[in-house]
């Protein structure tokens, strides 16, 4: 049975506005999906879907078979900024999720160590950086133990370098608990360093236009060719590559003959 299955779910505003529609999608335990598309084609309200969010919308989505009906333990977000209580500790954040005072204190700290912030848990997330409070917003999702993680541009906050290193510790997570990740980036590198497949979304409202397998193993070279050559692939998927405008360029100033 497939851990998360979404059979041509659409969702569209009363207003009349676009969101997504007809996406199918499938994914295995401990898969990691890319899903890219320029902005407003739908990928945020996509994810606040299968949060379980959002409600409004047609299609099934499904875990381990069961229709969701509302948010749902075992599945856990990450938004793009932190959403830390400020009147908590790094380390309360961290517990905030947890039931049962007895284990919590221990776990709390657990996460803490997993994330690379030991030392910091009694500091409020005034005195964090950004990419110290991404990563206690990382461990309180994840202390959970959810079964689905839901990224939405988790890290496109962050300078480059602190990117990089929190893109590795996702991986050393998916490592240790095979959490299966709808990861949704801006950021065609990332996905290519961290995904197995990739969902290309166009439109508005947003639908699947491509899907690409990432088959290099891991751990991947950010440098490494076959990533580049895919990068290509999609930047030309998305119109943005420097051919593709070329050609539109030509054939828009072509004379007819
Ligand atoms: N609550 C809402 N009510 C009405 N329209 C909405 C609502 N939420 C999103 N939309 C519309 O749905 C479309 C998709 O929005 P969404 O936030 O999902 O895009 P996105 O792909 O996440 O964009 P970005 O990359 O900029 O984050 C947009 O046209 C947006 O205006
Ligand atoms: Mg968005």
């Amino acid at each position: 049975m497939k851990m998360l299955a979404l059979e041509n779910i659409s969702r569209t505003f009363a207003n009349g506005s676009a969101g997504f529609k007809n996406v199918s999608l499938e994914a295995e335990k401990g898969e990691v999906i890319g899903v890219l598309g320029t902005s407003g084609c739908g990928k945020s309200t996509l994810l606040r879907v299968l949060s379980g969010l959002d409600q409004e919308y047609t299609g099934h989505v499904k875990v381990n078979g069961n229709a969701i009906k509302s948010v749902h333990k075992d599945i856990g977000i990450i938004f793009q900024e932190p959403r830390l209580m400020p009147w908590l500790t790094a380390l309360e954040n961290i517990a905030f999720g947890l039931k049962g005072a007895a284990k919590k204190q221990k776990q709390a700290e657990e996460f803490t160590n997993l994330v690379g912030l030991a030392g910091f848990e009694g500091h409020y997330p005034k005195d964090l950086s950004g990419g110290m409070a991404q990563r206690v917003s990382i461990a309180r999702s994840l202390i959970t133990k959810p079964e689905i993680l839901l990224l939405d541009e988790p890290f496109s906050a962050l300078d480059a370098f602190t990117k990089m290193q929190l893109q590795d510790l996702l991986l050393s997570i998916w490592k240790q608990y095979q959490t299966t990740m709808v990861l949704v980036t801006h950021d065609i590198d990332e996905a290519l360093y961290l995904c197995d497949r990739i969902i290309i979304l166009r439109g508005q409202p947003g639908e699947v236009y491509k899907e690409l397998t990432v088959q290099q193993p891991r751990p991947r070279s950010r440098g490494d060719a076959e990533l580049a050559r895919q990068k290509e692939e999609i930047l030309s998927f998305l119109n943005l590559n420097k051919t593709s405008q070329e050609d539109h360029y030509e054939k828009s100033n072509t004379p007819a003959k």
